[in-house]
Order: C-alpha cells, then sequence, then structure tokens
C-alpha cells in the first residue's frame, strides 16, 4: 500500500482503479464479502467514503478492522448466510481465470465467503496476469499437527520445494508455500491438494467460482468475464 506523503507507482494507480471500479458494482442494501489485500483495500476505502449502506463479511481481521474503522457494518458468515457478491484480490490470474490467492495468508477465509456469493468478482493490477498459474508459488494452509507430513505428500504431487512462512493464518494454523513453478492444469492439482488429510485449504481458485475479473493497467479499467451469472443487478 502507498505510505502517506509519497507519489503512487503505476502499480499502486492501477491497484487503487481496480479497486474502486468494483466498488460501483456494490449497490446499498447488498450482502458484501470482503477479501484482504493491497487492491481490494481501495474498494472497501470507497464504500466508507460513500457510507454505503451495505452489511460485509471480512475474510480477515485486517479488513474486518479497516471496514469497521470505516463505518461499514460487519457480521460473521453466519450472520450474513448469503451474499450478493464478494470482491477479492488475486496473486495469480491466467487466460483462463483461474487464481492463485493467499499471498496475505487469507486464502482459506477468502474462499469460503468467495463461495457464499452469488457473484465473485476478483479485482487486479495487470501485473498479475500470467500465462499459467505457478511462479508465485501456491500458498496452502495446514493444521498444527503434521506439517512436515503434509508437505512431504505435497512434494510428492510435484512441488520441488514447500516453505514454511513465518505468520499463522487468522485461524491459528501454519502456512506453508509450495513451489510448483508451472501448474498446467489447476483443477487437477486443486483437487489433489484438497484430497490432503491436514491440508484446511490451497490457494488455487477455479474459474467456474469466478465471475470477471476487473484489471486495471496503463490503457484503463478492463473486465474479463469468466463464468458469467445469468442472474445479477444493473452492473451485471
Ligand atoms: C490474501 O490472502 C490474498 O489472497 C490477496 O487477496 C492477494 O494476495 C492479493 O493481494 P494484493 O491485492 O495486495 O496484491
Amino acid at each position: 500500500m502507498q505510505e502517506p506523503g509519497t507519489p503512487a507507482t503505476p502499480i499502486e494507480d492501477a491497484k487503487r482503479r481496480a479497486g474502486e471500479a468494483a466498488a460501483d458494482m456494490v449497490e446499498d442494501g447488498m450482502r458484501v464479502g470482503l477479501g484482504t489485500g493491497s487492491t481490494v483495500h481501495h474498494t472497501i476505502v470507497a464504500l466508507g467514503r460513500r457510507g454505503a449502506d451495505i452489511v460485509g463479511v471480512a475474510t480477515s481481521h485486517r479488513t474486518a478492522d479497516l471496514a469497521a474503522s470505516l463505518g461499514l457494518r460487519i457480521v460473521t458468515p453466519d450472520e450474513a448466510g448469503h451474499l450478493d457478491i464478494t470482491i477479492d484480490g488475486a496473486d495469480e490470474v491466467d487466460p483462463a481465470g483461474n487464481l492463485t490467492k493467499g499471498g496475505g495468508g487469507a486464502h482459506t477465509r477468502e474462499k469460503v465467503v468467495a463461495e457464499m456469493a452469488d457473484r465473485f468478482v476478483v479485482v487486479v493490477d495487470e501485473s498479475k496476469l500470467v500465462p499459467q498459474l505457478g511462479p508465485f508459488g501456491t500458498p496452502l494452509e495446514v493444521l498444527d499437527f503434521a506439517p512436515a507430513v503434509v508437505a512431504e505428500r505435497v512434494r510428492g504431487l510435484g512441488a520441488r520445494q514447500v516453505d514454511v512462512r513465518p505468520e499463522r493464518s487468522d485461524s491459528g494454523n501454519i502456512l506453508l508455500v509450495a513451489r510448483f513453478d508451472a501448474i498446467p492444469d489447476p483443477a487437477d492439482l486443486a483437487g489433489r491438494l484438497a484430497a490432503l488429510p491436514g491440508l484446511v485449504d490451497h490457494g488455487i481458485f477455479l474459474a467456474p467460482t469466478v465471475e470477471r475479473v476487473v484489471i486495471a493497467g496503463v490503457d484503463g479499467v478492463r473486465t474479463m468475464l469468466v463464468t458469467p451469472r445469468t442472474t445479477g443487478g444493473p452492473n451485471a
């Protein structure tokens, strides 16, 4: 995020434009999933600035704190039950709309909140577009029980290396990053990772869960429709 008093870099400016464009998709009365990261930060700030009358579900403590500081109402996922829209960032977006997420360690909660929503909208600057998922590393959240065993199983799926991150998730679990380098079949790997006992969730989000990606770059803001929904409001 931009330090106060310093000029925005082109990437920071693109993050702001993508985040603010997605805020325009939110209408008063909506129940809104709020992602985590420096891009969706701008969505949340825009919603707070305009005094949006929404009910929000936050994907992390830091997002909950930001939203609350801006006067937005935050409830738990169980209290909301169902969401109209979730807006979140991503670390990688492939041409089919598959994502890597979890650079901020929040991917498990982000996946829950994305799944709760009719529409999952992703906000990125164009540096996140990749020909194939993998170079960023695949974030994993694992139980604090047998992390080395889980890491060995992940290496068995083709990871050249599995690193332990210093911080924990908001749920107190261990965070790993698997270095697959290239992921030719994200759906296949996502299924294999999801089947590993002790692995709480992985950071691969598949294209069928993504409605659209809002991409900001030097030429402005554009939308990549991934899996359009059959229902939706005037901005659908
Ligand atoms: C949080 O765990 C992540 O999934 C973020 O959504 C992702 O890392 C994107 O963050 P930025 O918008 O800060 O790049």
